[in-house]
């Protein structure tokens, strides 16, 4: 077994670029080595809603930013049909470094480990302990399993309003990458729908 230097957020960190740049050198699992960078959250630091997805992927990963990519612009959408202001909201990822696999020229994405998640939880925490969101919308099963658990599915029980163990409430629902996904239009639409709905709902309670 490797054993990796693990940055910790710093105990009384009060801002979220305080947490970023300690995040910056954190070897809690292995992915930092094949990733250009550490990809922490962006966004309004005081904001009512957080929005957690899985992992950066290939243009968050080269750009230092989430959801910059395709997946980002279909939450942007989803964000706005659902009347969320992109720039009132914090957006994060569970795990904050791009695992992937090369396929070709491609770096293909690859679904991050239950190590790697559980390795960057704490990153996850000590965001919300800086932003304290009125309500957490997880965007997906990684998300989703990170904070409630290995036996939480997203399919039965996205759209509701949750107790967190964090104490803060959270809505899950689907990752806007499996929107994209969709092999046709009809169920493209279909998912879209139920996507924008469970925004509505965590925008209520934010
Ligand atoms: N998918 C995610 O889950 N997060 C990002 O930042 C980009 C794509």
């Amino acid at each position: 077994m490797r054993y990796w230097r693990v940055a910790q957020p710093p105990p009384k960190a009060r801002t979220v670029d305080e947490l970023k740049s300690s995040a910056a050198s954190c070897k809690g699992c292995d992915l930092w080595q094949n990733a250009t960078q550490t990809v922490f959250g962006d966004g309004d630091e005081h904001a009512r809603m957080m929005l957690v997805g899985e992992q950066p992927g290939d243009q968050e990963d080269l750009q230092g930013k989430p959801f910059v990519g395709p997946a980002g612009r279909l939450l942007e959408r989803g964000l706005d049909e659902a009347g969320i202001d992109r720039r009132r909201v914090y957006l994060t990822n569970a795990v904050k470094h791009f695992r992937w696999t090369r396929r070709g020229k491609r770096r293909l994405h690859e679904k991050p480990n239950v190590g790697q998640v559980r390795a960057c939880r704490p990153w996850l925490e000590a965001e919300i302990e800086v932003v304290r969101p009125g309500i957490i919308v997880l965007l997906g099963a990684t998300a989703a399993q990170s904070v409630m658990g290995p036996s939480f599915r997203v399919s039965k029980q996205h759209g509701e309003v949750l107790e967190s163990p964090f104490g803060t409430p959270v809505v899950a629902t689907v990752h806007p990458s499996s929107i994209l996904r969709a092999t046709d239009d009809e169920s493209r639409e279909a998912a879209m729908s139920s996507f924008i709905a469970d925004l509505k709902v965590a925008a209520k309670h934010a």
